[in-house]
């Protein structure tokens, strides 16, 4: 199966997926809408195809959403994984790849969709935080989800503190949720997706 992954700064959870090497899973390319993306120059040094395409030289969110399309198409791909891809997608774009494009957030959605979630997340007092893979759709931070993991939250964290101990976490889901996907055992069924996400 091909994938194209989109991120936009240092693609962590991007490396994650690259390194899980998973069977049946050809990383067809890198892409960012950000040229300079820290993740993008470690994946070229993989031997990885990779785009920048900077989101700032388009007139609109419709046309850069339209070229991006263009650049994944590319590719062929089969799944594109959003890893740390910092844009709000166009209902046209989200439409095109849907049941084939994840997102991974870090909440436990439904909880805390968009910015700022491990600060958000403290000052409610959550005792417990952690991070959602789920399938894209027009909403933000919406979608079918595929398997989440839980964190504590302890009485001394920080943002910066509780942010690591998710991305742990992060670094171990979503190349399972990928290697699922791949492997064909995820299925939409009345918008929710079957099955036991192995937890952490
Ligand atoms: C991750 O925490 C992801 O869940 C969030 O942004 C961060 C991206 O990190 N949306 P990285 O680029 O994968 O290192």
């Amino acid at each position: 199966k091909n994938i194209v992954i989109l991120i936009s700064g240092r693609g962590s959870n991007m490396q994650a997926i690259v390194e899980a090497d998973i069977a049946g899973a050809n990383i067809a390319a890198v892409i960012a809408n950000r040229p300079d993306a820290a993740g993008l120059a470690w994946a070229a040094e993989r031997g990885i195809a990779t785009v920048g395409l900077d989101h700032k030289q388009f007139a609109s969110r419709e046309a850069f959403d339209v070229q991006l399309a263009a650049e994944i198409d590319a590719f062929n791909p089969d799944l594109v994984v959003l890893a740390g891809f910092m844009r709000i997608l166009t209902p046209t774009f989200t439409a095109r790849y849907e049941g084939r494009m994840l997102n991974i957030h870090p909440s436990l959605l439904p909880a805390f969709p968009g910015l700022h979630t491990h600060q958000r997340a403290i000052d409610m007092g959550c005792k417990v935080a952690g991070c959602s893979v789920h399938f894209v759709t027009a909403e933000l931070d919406h979608g079918p989800i595929v398997a989440q993991a839980v964190v504590p939250v302890l009485d001394d964290d920080t943002e910066a503190t509780l942010a690591a101990r998710v991305l742990q976490q992060e670094h171990k889901l979503y190349p399972d949720a990928v290697r699922r996907f791949v492997a064909g055992e995820l299925t939409i069924r009345a918008g929710r997706v079957a099955g036991v996400a192995a937890p952490a």
